[in-house]
């Protein structure tokens, strides 16, 4: 299971004082050097984290791989194509969120994906979708040509019982069983942590976990080559 870092509470925190530290970009680079698979952003349509500074910059900088958290919005498309990420997730976005909130219906809004997925392949970069385990929309996803799928691991984080995170984690395995039997890759993310890691890599299936807060928050005490460490260490 490879693990990518997401950097954006890094920019939330420089903006927070319209300053320029601390950067994203070292943050990216650092990481690296402690070993991540690969480096995640969300540039939102508010741009209230990542900017497209950050984002030139990162495509110009890291030599792991790049993924492009995105709306499939005419501009976010569009600035996509120009930066050529290696991977662009589709993710829905409110503009009140605090957070991306759960998976976007791939069923609801097929032929606005469709396109999507059309000119980001036009441009060489894979596409993921960012949905729930949900069976049938892993069925639509495969039928407009998505390459991954990145699994919402929200509830499955957020589980206040053993028996409703035993349940979560159940449709998560069934969904990667047939996320592999079309042939998609399998990314996992959201509120993945030191704790419920080490159930959720028994799913040895899934190609890649994308973290952000948990590993972010820790880097503030114990900085962040030792957080990504802790980290590497506990999915194996
Ligand atoms: N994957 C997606 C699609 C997300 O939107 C986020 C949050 O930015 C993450 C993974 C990482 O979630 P967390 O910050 O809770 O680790």
């Amino acid at each position: 299971m490879r693990f990518s870092l997401n950097v954006d509470h890094i920019a939330l925190l420089r903006n927070a004082r319209g300053e320029t530290q601390p950067d994203p970009v070292t943050a990216a680079l650092l990481a690296e050097q402690a070993g991540v698979d690969g480096i995640v952003v969300h540039l939102r349509e508010d741009r209230r984290h990542i900017n497209e500074r950050d984002l030139r910059l990162l495509r110009e900088l890291i030599t792991t791989k790049l993924d492009l958290e995105m709306a499939a919005t005419d501009e976010i498309i569009k600035i996509a194509c120009d930066v050529a990420p290696e991977l662009a997730t589709i993710v829905p976005e409110k503009r009140q969120e605090l957070t991306t909130e759960g998976g976007i219906s791939v069923i609801d809004n097929i032929t606005k994906l469709k396109s999507a997925i059309n000119d980001l392949h036009n441009s060489d970069i894979e596409v993921s979708l960012f949905i729930e385990p949900d069976i049938d929309q892993i069925d639509a996803a495969a039928q407009i040509s998505s390459d991954y799928i990145e699994i919402h691991t929200g509830v499955f984080a957020n589980a206040i019982s053993e028996e409703e995170q035993f349940d979560e984690l159940e449709k998560i395995r069934l969904a990667v069983k047939h996320a592999k039997k079309l042939g998609l890759g399998v990314n996992a993310g959201h509120g993945l942590n030191y704790q419920n890691i080490k159930i959720f890599r028994e799913l040895a299936d899934i190609d890649e976990v994308s973290i952000g807060q948990a590993v972010i928050a820790r880097s503030v005490f114990v900085g962040l080559n030792q957080a990504i460490k802790e980290m590497i260490n506990l999915i194996g």
